[in-house]
């Protein structure tokens, strides 16, 4: 594992992105769908981003991977900011960076067969010669566990299961170093998500490979991540590493999250927070309120939580929460 000046493969700072949808009298109407995100993965690690339906991790995805420039902020790619370079992003870094989507029906052209899906990025990313590019795409399948006569199959006649593998080999063929998983698992039948959870968690191992692992379930989580950041409405609410999040958690969004989260043994019951019950609904994107945006379905709202926006403050080595009840307790 190549660890480059520090322990950081990828750092985002401050990021935002703001999607325009029109315009009113008093000007352009914006979803604020990440809104000041920083977090950073190490390498080696899985940094699972949690968080329910809409509150932006698809779109840091497609900003990380360069599908999308940030309208601010900064994403330090090995002590490099590649934000801006979105679009127009070198090849050398496009394939270190690689995504596996959370639909393989979409993201794989039905039209083509898996050779021709597996040819594209060792062409374009690696200097395999010619005569060995079968020999290579033989060698992604083996590692996603499929049969060399896949080649000549194409997505539709394949389960679902087997797209997902054939997305990963296709993340796998340009050889990265940082793979988003966006949503690996949640378009699949229950049967086969095991499996592919499973497969992902060998190959990081195997291969040396970082994940940013993007999901709205936090149970799968709690034996895949390392550390895991909670999203909430385009910001992070809480990051700590998974043994902790799952035994400390302090932000009440998370606790939410937390407390109804199905639990194994009596021990993991015990340990479980009280019911943390919010209230109402979740905002819009496009009208997020004042102050903390949890403060409408926040069973501790305090005066100050609907006009103060909480800063991230690091409530312990490495545990990080944006609440202003824990403000105090704050060390940076
Ligand atoms: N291209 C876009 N144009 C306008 N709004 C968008 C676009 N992409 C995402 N959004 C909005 O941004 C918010 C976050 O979306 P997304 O990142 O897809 O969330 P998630 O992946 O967590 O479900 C949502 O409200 C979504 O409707
Ligand atoms: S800042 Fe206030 S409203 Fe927001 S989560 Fe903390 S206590 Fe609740
Ligand atoms: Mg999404």
């Amino acid at each position: 594992m190549t660890q480059q000046g520090n322990s950081e493969i990828l750092k985002v700072v401050n990021l935002k992105k703001y999607f325009r949808i029109g315009k009113d009298k008093r000007g352009p109407i914006y979803v604020r769908a990440v809104d000041g995100v920083s977090f950073n993965v190490k390498y080696g690690e899985t940094l699972g981003l949690v968080g329910e339906s809409g509150s932006g991790k698809s779109t840091i995805a497609y900003t990380v991977v360069g599908m999308y420039r940030p309208t601010s902020g900064q994403i330090l790619f090995k002590n490099q900011n590649i934000g801006m370079e979105a679009v127009r992003r070198p090849l050398s870094l496009k394939k270190e960076i690689q995504i596996v989507f959370q639909d393989p029906g979409s993201s794989l052209n039905p039209r083509q067969t898996i050779e021709q899906i597996l040819r594209l990025p060792l062409k374009l990313h690696t200097n395999t010669p010619k005569k060995q590019l079968k020999e290579k795409m033989i060698e992604l399948l083996e590692k996603v566990e499929l049969p060399a006569d896949y080649l000549y199959k194409s997505p539709p006649s394949i389960g679902g299961g087997e797209k997902q593998m054939v997305a990963i080999a296709r993340a796998l063929a340009p050889n990265p170093s940082l793979i988003v998983l966006d949503e690996p698992t949640s378009a699949l039948d229950v049967s086969v998500q095991a499996k592919i959870i499973n497969k992902l968690m060998d190959l990081q191992k195997e291969l040396n490979l970082t994940y940013l692992f993007i999901t709205h379930d936090l149970s799968l989580m709690r034996n895949v991540a390392n550390r895991i950041a909670i999203m909430y409405l385009g910001k992070i609410c809480e990051v700590a590493d998974a043994a902790t999040f799952f035994e400390k958690p302090l932000h009440p969004y998370t606790q939410m999250l937390i407390s109804s989260v199905p639990v194994v043994t009596e021990e993991e019951e015990r340990l479980k927070p009280k019911k943390v019950v919010s209230i109402g609904e979740i905002p819009s994107p496009v009208n997020i309120p004042p102050g903390c945006s949890f403060h409408l379905r926040c069973p501790y709202k305090m005066p100050i939580c609907s006009e103060v926006d909480p800063e991230m403050k690091e409530v312990a080595p490495e545990h990080i929460v944006r609440c202003h009840l824990f403000g105090k307790q704050a060390s940076g």
